[in-house]
């Protein structure tokens, strides 16, 4: 699979220095506050157990799942939301976990639907950050890394659904990538 790759941004163990960081600045920011997190699927599979299990609170954990596009490298659009109901968040502070903040409108529409429900707070914990204008605009309170607008594979990001299981983050090659996409 690394063969795919143009080149890693990220290797493991710099991503797991980071997640140290991460987890460090959250178990901070909850300490006094019962976290419920909302993890984005499934993107964030892989994050959410290396991340969560660094944070030594106790906290409630959901899973969201939705698509915004249908396995080609561009996103935005309307977001599906594949649940019949939304974890319940009234009255809790939830953090947002996904994998990558694009477009803006996956993180947008989940933060307006939660927003809904009534919950104490909502924050966005994000790995990866793309630098580039938004379809929506989205203010991640963490974030791992931010990135270039370059379509990256591993570490729970997919394309076409391979390479989630890669254990770093890379560029995808050009030439893998269907024209169409
Ligand atoms: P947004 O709604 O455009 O912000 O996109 C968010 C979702 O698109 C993420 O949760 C990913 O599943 C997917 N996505 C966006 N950029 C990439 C990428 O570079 N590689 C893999 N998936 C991506
Ligand atoms: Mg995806």
């Amino acid at each position: 699979m690394q063969a795919d790759l143009d080149r890693i941004l990220f290797d493991e163990a710099t991503i797991h220095r980071r997640l140290d960081e991460l987890a460090a600045r959250i178990s901070h920011d909850y300490r006094d506050r019962e976290l419920t997190v909302i993890a984005i699927l499934n993107g964030s599979v892989i994050l959410m157990a290396d991340l969560l299990r660094r944070i030594p609170l106790p906290l409630k954990l959901d899973c969201l799942s939705v698509a915004s596009y249908h396995g080609g490298t561009k996103s935005g659009g309307e977001l599906i939301f594949r649940q019949v109901s939304l974890p319940d968040v009234a009255g809790r502070h939830v953090l947002i976990l996904d994998d990558i903040l694009d477009s803006g409108v996956t993180l947008a529409s989940i933060r307006e639907k939660l927003e809904a429900a009534g919950p104490l707070s909502v924050r966005i914990c994000v790995l990866l950050e793309k630098k580039k204008t938004r379809l929506r605009a989205v203010d991640p309170d963490y974030v791992g890394f931010q990135i270039a607008d370059e379509f990256v594979v591993g570490y729970g990001l997919d394309y076409m659904e391979r390479y989630r299981n890669l254990p770093c983050i890379g560029v995808l090659r050009r030439d893998l990538i269907a024209p169409a996409a």
